[in-house]
């Protein structure tokens, strides 16, 4: 694995010697790699949890981490994403992680590029390290994947991590379903409203309403969109007793889910950021010791 862009390119064995390594790291492995690595993490769009765990994860398998900021590149003169990536190449970098708002901005760096690249997230495209780590979170919770249900609900169509989960769970044999309002569903087969959904789900994974994304402004208030479509406390009480609630955050709070059921028991929204750590981790060893 040279780079990981798309969970279109894992296989399902892919993605399980990843979960399985994780795991490992999560009960004390020693990361296995023959040399210290040099990397960067090139954000153009804003994150917290996924650019600070990926310089985590490097940190704990040995990696240098040469910093960048992507406020103060050159790329705010003209130079392309491409040139920006061949200059860190030619300094020395072995491996970029990049999030930017186009999708599939990295088919523009595959011809001519020679060190590994690890998308954090390609506009309304794909975000593998977070789909790995909500697999990681499912299967330790499960420890299975065939035939468990789970509701995706929120802004489908603009997210990365709906499409990215969509292609893993269903491949991985679980029945996916997915709930939004109609212009949100795009190519998606949707739920417009949650009869049924919560009785039978083991996992509903909420998601952010991307307004950054929209061309035009939702024509309903937070306070409706939460009535309608997000987890309130009355559809939290009609969750299977041993169902989870998962959100790869941020989460608006009382749109999506309410705020007090961000932190009850059967959320793994935090716990999810921990398992990225392990994840990544098991993403860079991966990766790097091919090189
Ligand atoms: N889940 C996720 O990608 O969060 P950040 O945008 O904070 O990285």
């Amino acid at each position: 694995m040279k780079h990981l862009l798309s969970m279109e390119h894992l296989t399902n064995d892919d993605v399980m010697t990843i979960l399985n390594r994780a795991s490992e790291f999560e009960q004390g492995a020693t990361p296995q790699l023959d040399r210290t690595y040099t990397v960067a993490n090139l954000f153009f769009e804003p994150s917290t949890r996924t650019k600070t765990s990926f310089e985590m994860a490097e940190r704990k398998v040995g990696c240098t981490v040469i910093p960048f900021d992507a406020d103060f590149s050159s790329t705010l003169k003209g130079e392309s994403l491409y040139d920006t990536v061949k200059t860190l190449e030619m300094i020395g970098l072995d491996a970029v992680v990049i999030r930017e708002k186009h999708d599939e901005y990295y088919n523009e760096l595959l011809e001519g590029i020679n060190l590994s690249i690890i998308n954090g997230g390609d506009g309304t495209g794909q975000h593998p390290s977070q789909s790995l780590l909500d697999l990681y979170t499912i299967y330790k919770e499960f420890g299975k994947f065939e035939g468990l249900n789970v509701t995706i609900a929120g802004d489908i169509t603009h997210s990365r991590v709906a499409k990215s989960n969509a292609i893993a769970l269903q491949r991985l044999g679980v029945n996916v379903n997915f709930l939004c309002p109609p212009e949100w569903a795009g190519d998606f087969e949707a739920h417009h409203s949650w009869n049924g959904l919560i009785e039978e789900s083991d996992v509903i994974m909420l998601l952010r309403i991307q307004h950054e994304r929209h061309r035009v402004n939702a024509n309903f208030t937070k306070e409706e969109y939460h009535k309608e479509y997000g987890l309130t406390f009355e559809r939290e009480s009609k969750m299977k007793d041993h169902a989870i609630i998962m959100h790869p955050a941020p989460v608006n709070r009382d749109v999506e889910i309410a705020s007090e059921l961000v932190e009850c028991e059967r959320s793994r929204i935090f716990e999810q950021v921990r398992n990225g750590v392990f994840i990544r981790m098991a993403i860079l060893e991966t990766i790097l010791k091919e090189r």
